[in-house]
């Protein structure tokens, strides 16, 4: 099997699930319990706590687990309007993930006014629309790190900028910087920022959202005293273990593995690029997270090269795993400016810690002979 859709998801780490396992089969402890199996189950969660909190350049205090990266983008835009009831306004981008953008659009019916950032051709925000959209209403600023099909990394210490001149929080979702780039909060200057376990060869199910101290948010869920009162509802223990451990071999070999993905995704861009004519590469040049690599095949239905693709086990993906079902184009491909027939015909293709030369060899062997067989029998004009 040729796996190219970490974005979508990642492999558990070997040593994750063992990890899990050892616990789920010795610990069985309620973190609240103040016996001690409860002291030793609430000393592991918070061990994973710290190591989410160091790699994020961050304090524990300032860490609180939730049931995915989707919960932590709700969490952080309902939390912060909630709280500041004398505002009532948010500002994101029109190409975030859904768990940002369904959640603004839910909060636009309960009369928040929302403003959509458009975006360039290369997936940049504009700034000068958001500088424009910001307003001393403006409870929060929410734009992603970097955007989950073309991969352009957004400047968020600019947006940063803007929005706290005029009194507004940011919130970023670095789902897809995590564990690929530096994902420091300090660094980038935001209040609230999202992480999800299972990008990063942990388990699903578990995510976070840096909240930042002092920062005036409603807890999410209501009942115990769980997550320090913000997240109630007893920790899911072993996900939280497994995020842990995710994290710290993430600490270990973020860098070496960035290296070594990079320059695996540099060979296959270039290779496509070689071997098949007309295709069209979507993303910024350079401002991007580089294990994506999102391609157009003008003529071509994704759909058709997926398949294709799969029956050879090669797997990639169209787009967000979200719309996956959906014949509708991809939404973040019609916001950078590519006609509906365009982003049809778009591939993504995300590499990760457990990819290969090989894996790069087999798809520049198959790919090219799939495309040319796939144009000869479509019915568009193949290279228009
Ligand atoms: C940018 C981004 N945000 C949020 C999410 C949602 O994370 P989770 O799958 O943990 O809910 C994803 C997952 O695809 C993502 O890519």
């Amino acid at each position: 099997m040729v796996y190219l859709d970490n974005n979508a998801t990642t492999p558990v780490d070997p040593r994750v699930a063992e990890k899990m396992a050892g616990f789920l089969k010795e610990h069985f402890g309620n973190p609240s319990s103040l016996y001690p199996i409860g002291r030793k189950a609430k000393e592991i969660v918070t061990e994973s706590r710290e190591a989410v909190a160091g790699f994020l350049g961050a304090h524990r205090s300032e860490i609180t687990f939730t049931g995915s990266g989707t919960e932590a983008d709700n969490f952080a835009l309902s939390g912060v309007l909630d709280a500041n009831p004398d505002k009532n306004e948010i500002v994101t981008s029109v190409f975030e993930h859904p768990a940002v953008l369904e959640t603004a659009r839910y909060l636009e019916k309960k009369g928040v006014k929302v403003s959509y950032v458009p975006v360039d051709k290369t997936g940049l925000i504009d700034l000068d629309f958001l500088r424009d959209a910001v307003t001393p209403r403006t409870a929060l600023v929410s734009i992603m790190h970097a955007n989950n099909e073309i991969g352009t990394i957004q400047p968020i210490r600019d947006v940063v900028r803007i929005a706290h001149d005029k009194g507004a929080l940011v919130h970023t979702d670095a789902v897809q910087t995590f564990g690929k780039i530096e994902v420091n909060a300090d660094k980038l200057g935001v209040d609230l920022l999202t992480v999800s376990a299972h990008k990063v060869y942990g388990p699903k199910g578990i995510g976070a959202l840096y909240i930042r101290r002092s920062t005036n948010i409603r807890p999410f869920l209501h009942g115990g005293h769980q997550e320090r009162g913000l997240r109630a509802g007893t920790e899911n223990t072993s996900g939280i273990v497994g995020f842990g451990e995710a994290v710290r071999i993430l600490a270990d070999r973020w860098k070496k593995d960035k290296d070594r993905i990079e320059k695996l995704a540099d060979r296959l861009k270039t290779g496509i690029e070689e071997k098949i004519p007309k295709v069209r590469f979507n993303g910024h040049p350079e401002k991007r997270v580089k294990s994506t690599l999102n391609f157009a095949f003008p003529g071509l239905e994704a759909e058709a090269i997926l398949l294709a693709l799969a029956t050879k086990e090669i797997y990639v993906s169209t787009g967000s795993a979200c719309s996956e079902d959906s014949d509708e184009a991809s939404y973040v491909l019609l916001a950078i400016g590519l006609r509906p027939e365009i982003a049809r015909s778009c591939i993504r293709m995300s590499l990760g810690r457990f990819s290969t030369d090989e894996d790069v060899e087999v798809v520049l062997h198959e790919l090219p002979g799939i495309v040319e067989k796939l144009r000869k029998i479509s019915a568009f004009d193949p290279l228009p």
